[in-house]
C-alpha cells in the first residue's frame, strides 16, 4: 500500500500523474496506520463527491470504524465536540436543513456589495508594505491579513483576537505539526470564544454582522441550535483563515515564476478572473476534500471499496485529468478552466467561493497595479510547502518590492 511521502507536499503533482496512469482509485497508509481510499481521476471524483452512500457525519459508529477510532468515543477526535455540527460534518436530509439556515448570509448580493471594503483593506496592507520597503513575506504582509481582516469583520470579531485565531486554526488544519494536547486545547479555546461571543450578542441585541445573522436565521419555523451555531462559526473562521490566503499566495508565486506574465497584467486587470479561475485548478489551496466514508461496499472507477472506509478525493488530481483539461500540467489563463472540483461538487460545494474568488480578485489586482515591479526573493527550491493532506499552500512567500508600492 502506498504511503505519502514527504516530496508529496512540495509537488504532489507528479505523483497523482503517475496514480491516474495507473487507475483512478488508490489504496494509501495514512500516518496514523489507517487505510483509506484516494480517489485521483474526475470522472470518480464527482461520483465520490454525490454518492448518497459515501457520508461525512464523524459521530456515527461507522465514521469510527473508518477511522479505526475505538466505539464510545465521540468520533471527531481531537476535536471538540460543540465544534463538530456543522455543514462539512453533516449529511442528507440533515445537511439541507443547516444549508438552508445559513445560504442566506452568502447571497451573491451580500458578498459583492463587501467589494469596496475589500479594496480598502488591500490598499491598507499595500500602504503598510511600503513603508517597510524591501523584502517581506508577501503571505504574512497581505495574503493573510486580507481575508483574516475581511472574515473577522463579517463575523464580528475584534481584529485584536486574530493573532490567536491563526494559532488555534493553525494547529487545527496542521494536525500534524501540533500534539493532541495541543489540538484538544485549541479547539476548546475556540469553542468558549464563540460561545462567549454568541452568549454576548443575545445579551447585547443582534448587530449587522454575521453571527448576528446566523442567530437569527428562520426557515419554517427552524433556527439553528447552539451547537450548530458555534460549530458553523468555527467553519467559517476555519475556512476563512485557510484558503483565500493560499489562492493569493498560490498565485503570486505562479505569476512571479514568470516576471512577464506578472507584468503583463499590470493596466489589464480585466485578465484577472480568468486567471484567478485557472489558478484554481492548476495549483488551488484545497489539495484534497475532507475526509468521508463508505457505509455499504460500492465500485468506484473500476475498484471495489468495502463499506467503513475512508475516501479521500483529491481534488488536485482531478484538476490535472488529461481527459479533461489538455495539457493539465501547464499554467493558461486562457483556457476555459470551468469544470475544475477546487471549490468541490455536489451538496458540499463551497459556501464561500463567491467572497473568495472576490478577495482574490481585488487582491491580485491591486498587488499587480500598485507594485509593478514585484520579484521573487526566493527560488522555488527554498520555498517551505505546508504539510497538510488538506490544505496546499506555502508556509511563507518572500518577494522583493523593488521600488515602492505606487500610490493609491
Ligand atoms: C479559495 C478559497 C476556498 C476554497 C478553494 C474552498 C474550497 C472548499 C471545498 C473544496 C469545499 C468542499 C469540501 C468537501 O466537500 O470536502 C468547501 C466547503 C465549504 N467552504 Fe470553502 N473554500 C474556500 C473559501 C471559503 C470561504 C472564504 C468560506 C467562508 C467564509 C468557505 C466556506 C465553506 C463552507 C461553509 C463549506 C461547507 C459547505 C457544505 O458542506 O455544504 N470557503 N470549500
Amino acid at each position: 500500500m502506498r504511503q505519502l511521502s514527504q516530496d508529496f507536499f512540495r509537488t504532489p503533482y507528479a505523483f497523482y500523474a503517475e496514480l491516474r496512469a495507473e487507475g483512478p482509485v488508490h489504496a494509501i497508509e495514512l500516518s496514523s496506520g489507517v487505510r483509506a481510499w484516494l480517489v485521483v481521476d474526475l470522472d470518480a471524483a464527482r461520483e465520490a463527491l454525490r454518492d448518497p452512500s459515501i457520508r461525512k457525519d464523524p459521530h456515527t459508529e461507522a465514521s469510527r470504524r473508518a477511522r479505526g477510532l475505538p466505539t464510545g468515543d465521540t468520533g471527531v477526535g481531537a476535536v471538540n465536540a460543540r465544534l463538530s455540527y456543522h455543514l462539512l460534518n453533516t449529511d442528507p436530509p440533515e445537511h439541507a436543513r443547516l444549508r438552508r439556515l445559513v445560504t442566506p448570509a452568502f447571497a451573491p448580493a451580500r458578498i459583492e456589495a463587501l467589494a469596496p471594503r475589500v479594496l480598502a483593506i488591500a490598499d491598507e496592507l499595500l500602504d503598510r508594505m511600503a513603508a517597510d520597503g524591501g523584502r517581506v513575506d508577501l503571505l504574512s504582509e497581505y495574503a493573510f491579513p486580507l481575508p483574516i481582516t475581511v472574515i473577522c469583520e463579517l463575523l464580528g470579531v475584534p481584529v485584536a483576537d486574530r493573532a490567536e485565531f491563526r494559532e488555534w486554526s493553525r494547529i487545527i488544519v496542521e494536525p500534524s505539526t501540533a500534539t493532541e494536547e495541543e489540538m484538544r486545547q485549541a479547539t476548546a479555546a475556540i469553542a468558549d470564544y464563540f460561545e462567549r461571543l454568541i452568549a454576548r450578542r443575545r445579551a447585547e441585541g443582534l448587530g449587522e454582522d454575521l453571527v448576528s445573522d446566523l442567530i437569527a436565521a428562520k426557515a419554517d419555523g427552524d433556527r439553528l441550535t447552539d451547537d450548530e451555531l458555534t460549530s458553523m462559526v468555527f467553519l467559517i473562521l476555519v475556512a476563512g483563515h485557510e484558503t483565500t490566503v493560499n489562492l493569493i499566495g498560490n498565485t503570486v508565486l505562479t505569476l512571479l515564476s514568470d516576471p512577464a506574465r506578472y507584468r503583463a497584467l499590470h493596466g489589464n486587470p480585466e485578465d484577472v478572473p480568468a486567471l484567478i479561475e485557472e489558478m484554481l485548478r492548476y495549483d488551488g489551496p484545497v489539495n484534497v476534500a475532507t475526509l468521508r466514508y463508505t457505509t455499504a461496499p460500492i465500485t468506484l472507477g473500476d475498484i471495489e471499496i468495502p463499506a467503513d472506509e475512508l475516501v479521500l478525493v483529491a481534488l488536485g488530481s482531478a484538476n490535472h485529468d488529461e481527459r479533461r483539461f489538455n495539457a493539465a500540467a501547464d499554467f493558461d489563463p486562457r483556457r476555459p478552466a470551468s469544470g475544475h472540483l477546487a471549490f468541490g461538487h455536489g451538496i458540499h460545494y463551497c459556501l464561500g467561493a463567491g467572497l473568495a474568488r472576490l478577495e482574490a480578485r481585488i487582491a491580485i489586482t491591486r498587488l499587480v497595479e500598485r507594485c509593478p515591479d514585484l520579484r521573487l526573493a526566493a527560488d522555488g527550491g527554498e520555498l517551505r510547502w505546508r504539510e497538510s493532506i488538506l490544505i496546499r499552500g506555502l508556509h511563507d512567500l518572500p518577494v522583493e518590492l523593488a521600488g515602492a508600492p505606487a500610490l493609491r
